[in-house]
């Protein structure tokens, strides 16, 4: 049943201009609520030009995390934008501050995707522990003779610290996963979190979740406080032989730094699911053994996708409405 909603553009339905395909159901909550949908259904991300044009006069701006919403394309838009819904829980595309001072909403996917990314954290972090991707391509390429007794040995990790950096909803899900592994669990985060107390998960200053982990996973979020906040100093300070998995942004971590740390063998292996100039990988990164690297697969499960596509409609079709947004992120 459509909703309605009032016109924002002078004897027109609102415009919405969504930046690339989305997987099921689409533009489709966007047509039932009766807007005028501006769909490039092109699963490519757009030029900044292409970008620029697309949003020229729209009212609602869906986005992904492969557009960045800066001032350039705030203004292509115009004073009319009243929306930006990100596709993903992570908004470190989106010039907020930007956004703000022109009054346009900024919303993002949170909790919809939580398990997802938990799942494949731990994916990520088993296999790096396990050395399956190793294993795999041993036994892919023909070159497994048979079983051996020190083959492929891994990290066992009952009785072992995971560390989680970022004790958000995801960290807390990685968490709480940890706990039927039979690891205890220390965090960082910026302040104590009631969540991770009930978890049981203990807090420590940065520096001692760094040198006292045996993972270390990094679930936090974008911004200028965290950028490569495991630079080459704080990736040798992690303890020698541990593991670190990232599935938050690549740039949290000074890749190149970490090409290194993992071919020295002072970290024994990683997970990496994000990278810092997605999609290209750090020298060397893909050369390495030790190293299990995903692409960008968080949140990609049918279940998670197409609940995040919903809850960024839903942002628009209750802002457009003149209502609160669903999940409105504030400007930090
Ligand atoms: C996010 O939501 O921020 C992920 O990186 C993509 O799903």
């Amino acid at each position: 049943m459509p909703v309605a909603i009032p016109s924002r553009q002078a004897g027109g339905v609102p415009i919405v201009a969504v930046t690339r395909w989305l997987p099921p159901p689409a533009v489709d909550p966007l047509v039932a609520a009766g807007l005028e949908v501006r769909y490039r259904a092109v699963d490519e991300p757009p030029s900044v030009d292409e970008l620029a044009s697309h949003v020229a006069g729209a009212d609602a701006v869906l986005a992904l995390l492969t557009e960045r919403i800066d001032e350039r394309i705030l203004d292509a838009a115009g004073p009319q934008l009243a929306v930006v819904a990100n596709m993903a829980v992570g908004y470190d595309n989106i010039d907020v501050h930007a956004c703000a001072a022109r009054g346009v909403i900024v919303t993002n996917t949170p909790d919809v995707l939580t398990e997802a990314t938990a799942d494949l954290t731990w994916a990520l972090l088993l296999a790096a522990a396990r050395r399956l991707g190793e294993g795999e391509r041993l036994v892919r390429a023909g070159g497994w003779d048979g079983w051996r007794p020190g083959q492929l040995l891994g990290m066992g990790l009952e009785g072992k610290t995971l560390g989680v950096l970022g004790m958000g909803k995801i960290g807390s899900a990685v968490a709480r996963r940890a706990l039927g592994f039979g690891m205890h669990v220390t965090y960082h985060n910026r302040t104590e979190s009631p969540r991770a107390a009930a978890l049981g998960a203990r807090y420590a200053s940065f520096e001692e979740l760094v040198a006292g982990c045996d993972v270390l996973v990094v679930t936090a979020p974008l911004s200028e406080a965290t950028r490569h906040l495991l630079d080459a100093g704080a990736l040798k300070r992690m303890k020698p032989g541990s593991i670190l998995v990232n599935t938050s942004r690549g740039p949290l971590v000074d890749e190149a730094a970490l090409v290194e740390a993992l071919r020295s063998g002072h970290l024994r292996a990683a997970g990496l699911d994000v990278y810092e100039r997605e999609p290209a990988l750090a020298e060397g990164l893909a050369e390495l053994d030790n190293v299990v690297l995903a692409p960008h697969l968080g949140s990609a499960t049918d279940e998670a996708r197409a609940a995040m596509v919903e809850l960024a409609c839903g942002n628009i079709v209750e802002v457009l409405a003149g209502r609160a947004p669903l999940t409105p992120v504030a400007p930090a």
